[in-house]
């Protein structure tokens, strides 16, 4: 993956304190597309095949460290490591931080917690051009660059220096290309350099960016590796910039998916804050949500308002609007939905429901850890609860499985070809056996056999000619 056939080692910088989020969860931790902007550093880095990632963590260390999950994709032997960075002097300061940790073998990759969607190939790039024995600095233009690090240049085009905006002159901050915050460097010409660091500049910090200066001094090559898309540099300092990098973020997804032929009713209201998978003709609708890993087959239709988490779902199915799919991880928990199945308006998929073929769920139907196989029906009104349905099986309007008895949870097996009436409890454990009818408004306490009709109610009762009360007068 990575050309230079130097290890790669990464520095996350997330110990700044985020002050303009205004919350009390550290920045880093806030979430972009359903996953803290830390998250998505650490598993860029994972992405790019790091041997160490080391994470400089300060205000809110302990929150941090402990709201960060190994990456997904992190090869074995990837290894996260945190330092702290107490107090907080500046970025060269976070970085010395790390020098402990960082072998004098590798290329170092400084990266910020807070810039989320910088691309792996981008940053391999970079690493590219560093070459094992340059210092890189990841750059880009900027209409406005107020606030940010100009790159300064020789006549000739060599990187001079990086100048920090509070310490440019009025010509310098004539600069429009800036520094991303990103660089590469190996390690045994980064650590001479950051003992080297001072911070008489006009923020009192020892500024990372000093290094260029050092570079440029020795006679080591600086190269900028100048790139034009700006959400892969996009910091987040406040509420407003997480959610504009959102909907960017979303924006970009929306179009990646119809170039693979997915059509999108509204690409602006449209959300993936996990791993999509789509086949060929998938059509969804506005305002649907999908998170965690959901995979819809060929042909399959998303209606309006839906919010969808870890399911599969089969070719053809139909998912009508305000349908709440809540599938957990794992096959087990998994939510299924077969070919051509019908679910919603308005169902509740919840963890472990597995629906077969053409299984039909109606308006205000829950299902909870239960199967239900090939066309099987439950349309209206229903809860199926820790239960195995058969094929063909109809459930009625209102009935339930009352599978907890205030201490543990029980199973209902109804078999094949069943039909359920209307306002049934089953009272689980019980089984009904296969073809077999249950009378509307029972109460089935025991099994029933295979092709019986069960009738578990009070016989109904008629008085002739009943005169009802009629209300006195005073
Ligand atoms: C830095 C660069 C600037 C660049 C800009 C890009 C320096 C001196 N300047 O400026 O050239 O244009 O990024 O966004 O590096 N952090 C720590 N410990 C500290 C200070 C900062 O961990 O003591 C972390 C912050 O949490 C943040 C990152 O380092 O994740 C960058 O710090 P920030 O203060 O945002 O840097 P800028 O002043 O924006
Ligand atoms: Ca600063």
């Amino acid at each position: 993956m990575v050309q230079s056939q130097q290890a790669v080692d990464v520095v996350i910088m997330a110990a700044g304190k985020g002050t303009r989020m205004k919350s009390k969860l550290p920045k880093v931790l806030h979430r972009l597309a359903g996953r803290a902007l830390l998250q998505h550093v650490v598993d860029t880095a994972a992405g790019l095949d790091a041997r160490r990632v080391v994470v400089i963590t300060g205000h809110g260390a302990m929150e941090v460290e402990a709201g960060l999950a190994q990456p997904a994709r992190a090869r074995a032997g990837f290894g996260m490591e945190f330092v702290r960075q107490e107090p907080q002097l500046g970025t060269g300061h976070a970085v010395q931080q790390a020098v402990p940790v960082l072998p004098d073998d590798g290329v170092v990759v400084v990266l910020s917690g807070d810039v989320p969607l910088t691309q792996v190939d981008t940053l391999q790039a970079l690493i590219s051009a560093c070459g094992g024995n340059k210092l890189a600095l990841l750059t880009i233009e900027f209409a406005d660059p107020t606030g940010y690090g100009r790159i300064e240049r020789t006549g000739s085009g060599a990187v001079q220096a990086i100048v920090e905006h509070k310490d440019a002159s009025d010509a310098q901050r004539q600069i429009k290309e800036i520094y991303s915050g990103i660089m590469a460097v190996p390690a045994r010409l980064l650590k001479p350099w950051l003992a080297r660091l001072d911070n008489k500049n006009a923020q009192g910090e020892y500024y990372l960016t000093d290094v260029v200066k050092f570079a440029v001094a020795e006679g080591v090559p600086v190269v900028a590796h100048k790139i034009s898309d700006a959400l892969q540099v996009a910091g987040i300092n406040s509420p407003v910039q997480l959610a504009e990098l959102e909907r960017a973020h979303q924006l970009r997804q929306a179009q990646a998916f119809m170039e693979q032929g997915v059509r999108l009713a509204d690409p602006a209201r449209f959300d993936v804050r996990g791993q999509l998978q789509c086949a060929q003709d998938v059509e969804i609708d506005v305002n649907c949500i999908f998170s965690g890993s959901v995979q819809l087959g060929e042909g399959v239709r998303i209606g309006a308002n839906c919010v969808i988490s870890n399911a599969r779902i089969g070719a053809g199915a139909v998912i009508h609007p305000y349908t709440h799919i809540e599938g957990g991880h794992g096959d087990k928990e998994m939510v299924e939905v077969g070919p051509g199945a019908l679910v919603g308006p308005f169902a509740r998929l919840r963890p472990g429901a597995k629906l077969g073929q053409e299984v039909h769920i109606g308006n205000f139907v829950e299902v909870k850890n239960a199967t239900m196989a090939a066309g099987a029906k439950a349309n209206h009104l229903a809860y199926v609860g820790d239960a195995s349905l058969g094929e063909r099986v109809n459930y009625g309007a209102g009935s339930i499985t009352a599978n907890y008895d205030g201490a543990n949870k029980h199973q209902t097996v109804i078999e094949a070809d069943v039909h359920i009436g209307s306002n049934c409890v089953l009272v689980a454990p019980v089984t009904i056996g296969a073809g077999g009818t249950v009378g509307g408004g029972s109460t089935i306490t025991k099994d029933t056999a295979p092709g019986a009709l069960t009738v578990a109610r009070a016989t109904q009762v008629s008085v002739a000619n009943w005169t009802r009360p009629v209300k006195q007068k005073k």
